[in-house]
């Protein structure tokens, strides 16, 4: 038998949720021949987890919205640090994404008049999120799922891939290994151009609504083939997630809630938000609303499973059955409330991460020729804060962007063939974890969990920070005594070895990144230095130095035009 098993194809696109398959559908109508990899199966991913809605400036609800306010929104949220031109496409390319969708088959609720019913949002000024009930993100996935299975693209589940390879002369992407993990079989994959859409690494925090596949792996193999990470300091902490029982501790909780009329109180049944945003109250942007309530717990005011209250049963029964269904069932039958008499219990968890790969904001190129990257997992449109149901217009903006762009390419690009030392190379990496007697890779993920939630949690300080990397740092020591029993064939602890490695190269940019930035910007609230600097008006970019350490460097912002900065309210452009 041969050692390995090989597949040929123009683009390969790791991660089979949202962007991925938008990506998948634009190249393959381009005439590229497309396989999809993942490690999970096709459709499981974090894109459910935007259950409240996309953000499109359709109008159908507020006819006075349009692209220039959803663009100014986004930016200004994003506390001015984020790509312009990202924001931009995306203020312009987010209602066409939802009519196409449409087209492909999502049903999203309607208006009596029968237009899209669209919902408030946190940050958004306008009720500008299209839905369906609080299951949006599934309904894109079954809609992009119901075209991809029906086309020919090839999709293989189950394939954790290990390594990436490069043209030794062009320094080109040429291909990539995996191993199948249902088959305890190597593959190469032969391909022009990658496509990296694995989301993001919200696990290598302990309280997150993000489900096991969330660790990291693409911006990990990216860095590892020298493509910049930016802005990695930001994560976004969404205010609601469940706090009990904790089974389910960070499991979310639909910002439509709040979008519905929900309230925040604390445990002295105070509206606390009136205090922190008298103005928007339960519907600023989400970090100023989780940073609300992590003070309020703080001062001894939340719950006693280290919570707040948020109530939505002012509204009836048949508002909430109709409006929010998944939210009802999940309380009834995870937390034994009943959402529609009774308060939920709730508190931060981390949902998202705005920082990671730098991509190119037309086409999703890296830095690296023949890598390309979308959704989660790549950065720049949310700059320091993310404004609910972005995230679901940008995996089908950029990923249909980034399908095009890297359909375009590999008809010009030439195929060259991985070096086949270092594809034994690699094997061999994967393989010398199955041995006896090794440090069980579990719990040093658990260790990573628990530091990153510990110290770099809502509000940071220099001695936290320090502290944590110094333990990804004595974690990173401990990675070679690493193993497990059993074979290559579905073993979860081989799984948990591969993934430590790349939990470690995240974290590690997440904390680096945030020493670094010496100011609170958006999500990034620094004890230390509570203020906003106009000096912190860059990105910091992170990359793989020579000599294998992690170097970090700042870029300026590209200057935004004159007609675009008319567009956004001249007393915050700052
Ligand atoms: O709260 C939510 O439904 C999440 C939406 C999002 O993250 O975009």
């Amino acid at each position: 038998m041969d050692e390995y098993g090989t597949v040929e194809s123009d683009i390969l696109i790791i991660g089979a949720g949202g962007a991925g398959m938008r990506a998948a559908l634009e190249a393959l109508d381009n005439g590229s021949k497309v396989t999809i990899v993942t490690k999970s199966v096709l459709g499981k991913a974090h894109t459910v987890m935007a259950e409240g809605g996309i953000a499109a400036s359709v109008g159908d609800v507020d006819p006075k919205d349009n692209w220039e306010v959803h663009f100014s929104d986004t930016v200004v949220e994003g506390v001015y640090i984020g790509d312009w031109r990202m924001a931009e496409i995306l203020a312009k390319e987010a209602p066409d994404r939802v009519y196409e969708l449409e087209h492909f088959g999502a049903i999203f609720d309607r208006t009596k008049e029968g237009k899209i019913m669209q919902r408030a949002f946190g940050g958004h000024t306008y009720k500008r999120l299209c839905h369906v009930g609080d299951k949006t993100g599934l309904e894109i996935i079954r809609t992009l799922e119901d075209q991809i299975i029906h086309k020919d693209v090839k999709v293989m589940d189950e394939i954790y891939i290990t390594k990436l390879f490069k043209d030794k002369k062009t320094g080109a992407f040429c291909g990539a290994l995996g191993l199948s993990m249902r088959e305890g079989k190597f593959y190469l994959f032969k391909a022009k151009a990658l496509m990296i859409a694995t989301g993001g690494g919200g696990r290598v925090f302990k309280i997150t609504s993000n489900s096991w596949e969330s660790t990291g792996d693409g911006l990990a193999l990216a860095y590892k083939a020298g493509v910049e990470l930016r802005d990695m300091e930001m994560i976004q902490f969404h205010p609601t997630g469940m706090v009990y029982p904790p089974g389910v501790a960070g499991l979310l909780v639909t910002e439509g809630v709040r979008g519905e009329g929900g309230i925040l109180t604390n445990t002295k049944g105070e509206r606390f938000m009136l205090r922190y945003s008298p103005e928007k109250k339960e519907l600023d942007a989400r970090d100023v609303v989780a940073r609300s309530i992590y003070y309020e717990i703080q001062a001894g005011r939340g719950t006693e499973h280290g919570g707040v209250y948020l109530d939505i049963s002012h509204k009836g029964t048949k508002f909430i059955m109709e409006k929010l269904p998944g939210m009802y069932m999940q309380f009834k039958e995870f937390a034994g409330v009943d959402i529609t008499k009774e308060k939920m219990e709730v508190g931060p968890t981390v949902h998202y991460q705005m920082g990671g790969i730098r991509v190119d904001p037309e086409t999703g190129a890296t830095n690296i020729k023949g890598i390309f990257s979308a959704g989660e997992v790549a950065s720049g449109l949310h700059g320091a804060n993310r404004l609910g149901g972005n995230s679901l217009a940008d995996i089908l903006v950029f990923g249909r962007r980034t399908g095009k762009a890297a359909s375009d390419y590999v008809k010009k690009a030439a195929q060259s063939s991985p070096d086949p030392k270092e594809v034994k190379e690699g094997m061999d990496w994967a393989k010398a974890f199955i041995r006896p007697n090794a440090k069980n890779p579990n719990d040093l993920i658990e260790k990573l969990r628990e530091t990153m939630s510990e110290k770099v949690g809502i509000v940071r300080n220099a001695d936290d920070l320090n502290k944590a990397l110094e333990t990804i740092n004595a974690l990173k020591d401990e990675l070679p005594d690493i193993g497990v029993s059993g074979t290559l064939v579905y073993n979860k602890g081989l799984l948990a070895c591969f993934e430590i490695n790349n939990m470690l190269i995240a974290a590690e940019a997440i904390v680096r990144s945030a020493i670094m930035r010496q100011e609170s910007r958006g999500a990034h609230t620094r004890s230390d230095y509570p203020k906003k600097s106009k000096d912190w008006l860059k990105n910091i970019i992170c990359k793989i130095g020579s000599n294998g350490s992690m170097e970090l460097t700042t870029l300026p912002l590209p200057e935004m035009p004159e007609e675009l900065k008319k567009l956004i309210k001249p007393e915050v452009y700052q």
